[in-house]
């Protein structure tokens, strides 16, 4: 098998610009397919511990679907991933309205976010890997942000069945940024995600209220249903009689990655399908990792002839924590004109 990309019409934008599907191989075969349209992660074909090849990513058949409810199945989240309370924060003594669009907070950049927008693509190919560089320039004010933030991300399928992404972004005014990318992910590629298991290495994370806005503290995850230091059944304590777990509809938490230095690419999340053997690792730069287990997936959403039904996929968005705009006690998320934005995020997949 040889490294390749290869690039076909998925459907057209309502203005009628073309949304391009890539495909990356790579050489044990294992196939990837992105699209120009929010850089939405369409397909991910990875073996099980026999070689049998079986997309494990959730995804939708139109672009009308992308461009609806899509429930950000596979995109690129920016200018901010999660939420930000009340849609609102201040920044250098101004305060910042930004999109109401999860009542009246705001989630993964508004309804207007970087998810839906189409991003100038280029391909390349090498050796050992195929990839696509996306970039989009998000104006200054779009979904109530300050600064125009020049963004390009780097889709990368290596040959050890890696797929590599890296975040740039610059902006001419300071403005906060946390982007990551929200596939969701089923290894078995059906039924539900209650037998995967799922190690976390997080010591601490951060509860929320019930609209899902971090409460500021970082308490252990020792002796709650947040501890996931060893693997354990996504469905063994989901719903446990626990306010945290009740607050989330299930897990919708941010964890506090145990980091062995601060900035570094390293393993924070592995999840396990036992009947597959697939496995699926998360590795981040990024200070921490939110953990969703699907609980507002549903019965209406549908896609490539399955019903999406609840808790039947799970997201690991690497990310800086929910709310930092408003937490001052958080790790920055502010960017400012003259420095770099960089964070390198990466699904790796093997069987065990
Ligand atoms: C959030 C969930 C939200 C989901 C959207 C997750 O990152 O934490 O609360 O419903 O994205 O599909």
């Amino acid at each position: 098998m040889q490294t390749s990309i290869t690039e076909s019409t998925f459907g057209h934008m309502p203005d009628g610009r073309p949304v391009t599907e890539y495909t990356l191989t790579n050489v044990n075969g294992m196939i990837v397919k992105i699209l120009n349209l929010g850089g939405v992660i369409t397909e991910i074909h990875v073996p099980d511990r026999d070689g049998k090849l079986a997309d494990v990513n959730c995804s939708f058949d139109d672009v009308a679907s992308y461009l609806g409810d899509s429930q950000y199945f596979g995109a690129l989240i920016g200018r901010y991933g999660n939420r930000i309370a009340n849609a609102s924060f201040t920044l250098d003594g101004q305060q910042y309205q930004l999109d109401a669009n999860n009542g009246a907070n705001h989630l993964h950049g508004g309804l207007e976010g970087f998810h839906r927008r189409l991003w100038t693509a280029e391909t390349f190919v090498t050796p050992k890997s195929a990839g696509l560089i996306l970039s989009y320039l998000s104006a200054d004010g779009e979904q109530g942000y300050p600064g125009n933030l020049e963004t390009t991300v780097i889709y990368e399928l290596r040959a050890d069945n890696e797929l590599r992404i890296a975040f740039h972004a610059i902006t001419d005014q300071a403005t906060p940024v946390n982007l990551t990318n929200h596939a969701y992910f089923n290894l078995a590629a059906g039924g539900d995600i209650l037998g995967h298991e799922l190690t976390i290495h997080a010591d601490h994370y951060t509860p929320i209220d019930d609209v899902q806005i971090p409460l500021g503290d970082l308490p252990p995850v020792a002796g709650t249903p947040f501890d996931f230091r060893s693997a354990q059944a996504i469905g063994a304590r989901i719903d446990a009689d626990d306010e945290q777990i009740r607050n989330g509809f299930g897990y919708d938490h941010n964890f506090v990655l145990a980091k062995k230095a601060e900035g570094a690419l390293e393993l924070a999340a592995r999840v396990r399908e036992p009947v597959s053997g697939r496995v699926l690792e998360v590795w981040t730069q990024e200070p921490g990792i939110q953990f969703y287990s699907g609980n507002f997936l549903g019965d209406s959403v549908k896609g490539k002839g399955r019903i999406y039904g609840h808790r039947s996929a799970f997201c690991l968005e690497p990310q800086h924590f929910p709310d930092s705009p408003n937490q001052p006690a958080f790790p920055s998320t502010i960017l400012r004109p003259g420095e770099e934005y960089t964070t390198v995020m990466a699904y790796k997949f093997t069987t065990g």
